[in-house]
Formats: C-alpha cells, structure tokens, sequence
C-alpha cells in the first residue's frame, strides 16, 4: 500500500473493507439500489471503487462507475453514461448510435457555452417519433440492457455536485426535479438488470432536504460508511509502515489513533507522509504541528469552502459562527451555548434562530464537521478542529 494523497485509493493501495463490501453486495444482491452516505473523504469512492471491481469478476456482470462532479448539463451526463456503458462492452450498436444523436445535440446548440435545456431537449430532425428527446434515447439504451443478459451496476458519484451545479442555471429548479423524476423512472422500470449506487461527498440527503425532493429518492436504501474503527486503523497503520519500510510500534499507531481523533484513511495517509519527511528523529507530536503548519493547511481548506458552496449565505454564516466557536473548545459545548453564539447578532430573532440551530446541527453532523455526545457538540476530528483554530487566527 502506497502513501497516496488525495486520490481514491485503487488495486494494491486500497485497504480492504470486507465488512463494508458484503453488506453493499447483499443489498445489491436483494435487489436494492443504494445512496452511500457518509462525509467526505470517508473512503466512498474508493471502496465503491472495489465493489465494482469484484462485480466484473463475475462473467455475467458488468460495472460503470461515472463521476458526474463538474459536468454541467443532462447532455454532458448522459454523454458520460453512454460512453462508459460502451468501455464496458454494452450493446455497442445502440450505444453508437446513441453518441451520434448527442453529438448531433452539440451541434444543433450551437457546441460549447450554449447551455442545454434540460432532458426534454428537443432532437429536432436528427430523430424519430419514438426517440424524440435526449431522455428518451437514453431510455432506449436502458432497455437494450433490461433485455440483455448482463447484471450492470450502475455507480454515480458526486450526483449532488451536479444537481447543485444544474440548481444554479436558467430553470435550475425545475431540471433538477425533472433529472431526479428521470432516474427514479429508469430505477423502477429497469429493475431486473440495472442496479444503482449513488454517492457523493455532500449528501444527497442533505440536498434534497432542503428542496423538499424527499420522495424522489426515497426508493433508494441508504448505506452509512463509518471512518476506521480504531482497531482497523490499526491495522491500516501497520500495513501502511510495513509496505513503506517505517514500521511503526503498537504505541507510534495508538497515538496517531488518539491525537487524529476520526481515523479517516486520509488523515492517516497525511500523518504517515509527515513521518516518512521527517529528518530529524521520528515523533508523532512533530508530525502533527508539522501538518498545521500554514503552508500545509490546504489540505483540509475544502471543509470550509464547501461551507459556501453547500449552504446559502446566512447558513453559511452561520455554520463558521458555530465552528469557529466550537474550535476554542475541545471538550465541547452545549446546544445553549452554541444558541448564544448565533443570538450574539442584535437582530437575531429566538425561534427563527433555533430553527436554524436544529437544521445546520443535522447537517453538520451529518457531513462529519461535529459530533453530539452528552448533550455536547464537539467537532469530530482533531485535526479538523486544529486547522479550524489555526485558520481562524484564534
Ligand atoms: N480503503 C482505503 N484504503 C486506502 N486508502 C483509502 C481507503 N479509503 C480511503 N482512502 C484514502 O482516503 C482518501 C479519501 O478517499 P475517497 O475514497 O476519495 O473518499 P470519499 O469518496 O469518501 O471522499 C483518499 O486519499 C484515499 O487514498
Ligand atoms: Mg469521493
């Protein structure tokens, strides 16, 4: 196993989550279609990764894994599913000719910047009665596969990127519920050949929460992915300074276990690269003042941005008052105390203000920035806390 930053973790590199793995198989196995939910940087990707590499041992079954993060329109996705449903060796005549017609889109829009109306895009001439809009082409393909012989699992990552990306165009509201109303269809009419998994690193529950799209996806079984536990952390460590020849003592992994708090395979993987770095000789202690040190803080700047992506203004607002109030205090606060740091504002209004508390606590929680115990809120990761402190100048 490498000491890789960042990158999902594949082949050799990937720890193995045997647990993890049976329990998606038997869902998917029961015929269940799947929202992964966990924070960021929890592993997903990487172990849905896996699971769709062990799919493909099986002859008689196939696996597209789409990450659909950055990817604008329905057109771009829709391009994006078909031309991996074909690297996957899938009914390539229809597949063809499906590439034809969106090409044919591209250009009947006039090719880049001109933005797509959505999956009821007209095809114009290029198409027949049956096959009118994009939608429905990529329908057809849909059922080439329901009546074929091939098992096909079907991965989307980053699906809530998209739909917050698609929320903000002309007629976002609307395209978003239509994406989510198409899939459903497909999740439900195509159920015997095609299983979904959808993950993302902002919940989808979270997003469609706040729009109130609840029942769009409330087919789907949802799959909590927890960090390490500490004894596989453990084991990752070991593993991890074994294969990088700096073999690290039952005690070295206990205290990199304790002091990261949330022993999430990235942060292990950040802490280990400090100790490979070290000149001097090794300390755990070092390694860590070393990876707060600000030209290293970027590592976990995306906590905050996604703050100001994921929230609307005064939620975001919000959310840095809370964390920047909960950085000061590692033994954790309670709910009163956190109510008082929002009602600091003059105008703040009690019970609109409350309201927001339940809501941003949920959410927060839930995207792995705090943790409720006791009737305390604490953030969950150590380090997390630390680069919030340091950030914040505090
Ligand atoms: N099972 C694993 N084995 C090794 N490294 C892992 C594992 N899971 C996650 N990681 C590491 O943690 C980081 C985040 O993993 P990723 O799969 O991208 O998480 P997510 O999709 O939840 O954000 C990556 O750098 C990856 O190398
Ligand atoms: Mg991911």
């Amino acid at each position: 196993m490498r000491n890789i930053i960042g990158s999902p973790a594949e082949g050799d590199d990937f720890f193995n989550r045997p647990k993890a793995l049976a329990k998606l198989r038997r869902e998917l196995d029961n015929l269940a279609n799947i929202l992964l939910v966990a924070p960021r940087r929890v592993g997903k990707t990487s172990l849905v990764l896996r699971l769709c590499e062990e799919w493909r041992t099986d002859p008689k079954r196939k696996a597209v894994f789409i990450n659909v993060e950055g990817r604008g329109d329905e057109l771009a996705f829709a391009e994006k599913l078909v031309e991996e449903f074909a690297r996957a060796g899938l009914h390539p005549e229809i597949l063809t000719r499906a590439m034809g017609v969106f090409s044919k889109i591209r250009q009947g829009i006039g090719g880049k910047g001109i933005k797509v109306p959505g999956l009821e895009v007209s095809l114009g001439e290029a198409a027949d009665a049956d096959h009118s809009t994009l939608g429905k082409v990529l329908e057809s393909v849909f059922r080439k596969i329901e009546d074929g012989d091939s098992q096909v699992l079907i991965a989307i990552d980053e699906l809530p990127e998209l739909l917050l990306t698609l929320q903000k165009e002309d007629d976002g509201p609307k395209r978003v519920i239509a994406l989510l109303h198409w899939l459903r269809e497909l999740r439900q009419t195509y159920r015997k050949k095609i299983r979904w998994v959808f993950l993302g690193s902002i919940g989808l529950d979270n997003f469609v929460e706040e729009q109130r799209l609840q029942k769009l996806i409330n087919d789907l079984q949802v799959f909590t992915l927890e960090a390490f536990s500490a004894e596989e952390a453990d084991a990752f460590l070991r593993v991890l300074g074994d294969s990088n020849k700096l073999s690290l003592t039952a005690d070295e992994r206990e205290e990199i276990i304790r002091l990261v708090g949330w022993p999430l395979a990235y942060h292990l993987h950040l802490v280990f690269h400090e100790l490979l770095d070290m000149e001097s000789e090794r300390s755990i202690a070092k390694a860590f003042d070393s990876l707060l040190k600000p030209e290293k803080l970027g590592y976990f700047d995306t906590w905050r941005e996604r703050i100001d992506a994921q929230f609307s203004a005064p939620d975001a607002a919000s959310c840095k008052a809370i964390l920047g109030d909960l950085c000061k205090h590692p033994a954790g606060r309670e709910r009163g105390h956190v109510l008082a740091v929002l009602m600091a504002k003059p105008t703040a209004d009690v019970d609109k203000v409350e309201e927001q508390l339940a809501r941003l606590l949920i959410v927060l929680q839930r995207d792995g920035y705090l943790l409720e115990s006791g009737g305390r809120y604490t953030f969950r990761s150590f380090l997390l806390r630390e680069y919030w402190h340091r950030r914040n100048g505090s």
